[in-house]
């Protein structure tokens, strides 16, 4: 959507993954908190993402809706005040449809009143979500949201996360409407659904660039339902394919092994590189994948991702991922041991069952060239 905002996929946190219905001000205000603390709000995280639940059972007598005064007893206004004083920004959620997905007021047809009041609490990101529909399409539905957010009276911009769960080929339609999109169900804690996710999300890259994104879900990274080497291809290949990276754990309490996924600013850098090209999978024979993601100054990401559950080694070569001929060869970054290394052209790595290696490739060799490896996007 051309408004300006999310031309490097969003990054941040949302409640639903973790929390659930669960959600309250407190909740969202140690996250802001934990999200500067921790340099992550430095790297990029900089949305704080209210989902489902958040709002009374029933609009006030003017139509407007009216948060959960037990939940957010300063409402969204003052915890938004308070996210805002961190420097970090303030995402809420509603439905294009009679309901929320969880039973609460929606926003069908009370779509500019909403995204009003949206905007008179410093609301910065929307997420819209697609139950309890009327049976027209979601892009109409999505379209009036749209024009409500662009036309809202206090003149706020905000970015527009689809929720429609890749229903009407949203990709085709969703960068005229919204900033990302989701183009699957939603996803769960296992390595099962990071795989069918990854399957049906790698294939859209087409439909992707600055200004709207393939949204493959928000991150399961430290939510205990997937092994250590599984967090690390979710957050691998979401960020090779210019996911948003919207964290969805119990961020404060994060263990140091999550945290040293979610802060690997190299990883980040792949994901929020200005080029704006999500990667492509340039061969996956017997579940072994090879991914090429172009950045800007012509160094490529190259993703190799072990589907299986044993060891295996993974090949491709530097004109497979689009490298040019380079006489001086090239030098590989494992962005996760952070070890450089040289070749002439062959990109191989052992690479343990589910688990995903990461490499930024230069032309030139690493000793040769010295300074290939400055991070385009990286705030380091
Ligand atoms: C849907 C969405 C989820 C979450 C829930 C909230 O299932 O896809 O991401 O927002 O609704 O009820």
């Amino acid at each position: 959507l051309p408004n300006g905002l999310a031309l490097t996929p969003p990054m941040g946190w949302n409640s639903w993954n973790k929390f659930g219905c669960n959600i309250t001000e407190q909740k969202v205000e140690s996250v802001a908190d934990y999200l500067v603390s921790s340099g992550l709000a430095a790297s990029g995280y900089a949305y704080v993402d209210i989902d489902d639940c958040w709002m009374a059972g029933s609009r006030d007598a003017a139509g407007r809706l009216v948060p959960d005064p037990v939940k957010f007893p300063d409402g969204i206004s003052g915890t938004a005040a308070y996210v805002h004083a961190k420097g970090l920004k303030l995402g809420i959620y509603e439905s294009a449809g009679t309901k929320t997905c969880a039973g609460y007021p929606g926003s069908l047809g009370h779509e500019q009143t909403d995204a009003n009041s949206f905007a008179s609490w410093g609301v910065d990101l929307l997420k819209y979500d697609n139950c309890n529909d009327d049976g027209t399409s979601a892009q109409r539905r999505d379209t009036t949201m749209r024009d409500a957010l662009a036309n809202n009276s206090s003149g706020r911009a905000i970015l527009f996360s689809l929720c429609e769960w890749g229903v009407d080929n949203v990709w085709t339609w969703g960068a005229g409407v919204g900033n990302m999109w989701r183009t699957t169900g939603d996803i769960n804690d296992s390595y099962g659904s990071l795989l069918s996710i990854f399957h049906a999300n790698v294939k859209l890259a087409q439909y992707a660039g600055p200004g709207g994104w393939n949204d493959p879900d928000m991150l399961e990274v430290g939510n205990g339902g997937m092994s250590f080497t599984e967090d690390r291809s979710e957050f691998s290949l979401w960020a090779e394919m210019a996911a948003p990276l919207i964290t969805g754990n119990d961020l404060p309490n994060s263990s140091a092994a999550t945290a040293s996924i979610l802060g690997n600013r190299d990883v980040v850098a792949v994901d929020q590189d200005a080029l704006g090209k999500q990667g492509v999978q340039v061969s996956a024979a017997g579940g072994l994948d090879v991914l090429a993601k172009p950045l800007a100054g012509g160094d490529v990401s190259v993703a190799l991702f072990n589907e299986n559950s044993g060891a295996a080694t993974i090949s491709t070569t530097a004109s497979a991922v689009g490298l040019p001929a380079s006489s001086s060869g090239y030098s590989l970054d494992n962005l996760w041991s952070h070890v450089k290394t040289t070749t002439s052209g062959a990109i191989s790595a052992t690479v343990p069952g589910h688990g995903t290696v990461l490499f930024r490739v230069s032309t030139g060799s690493a000793t040769s060239t010295g300074t290939t490896h400055a991070l385009v996007g990286a705030s380091s």
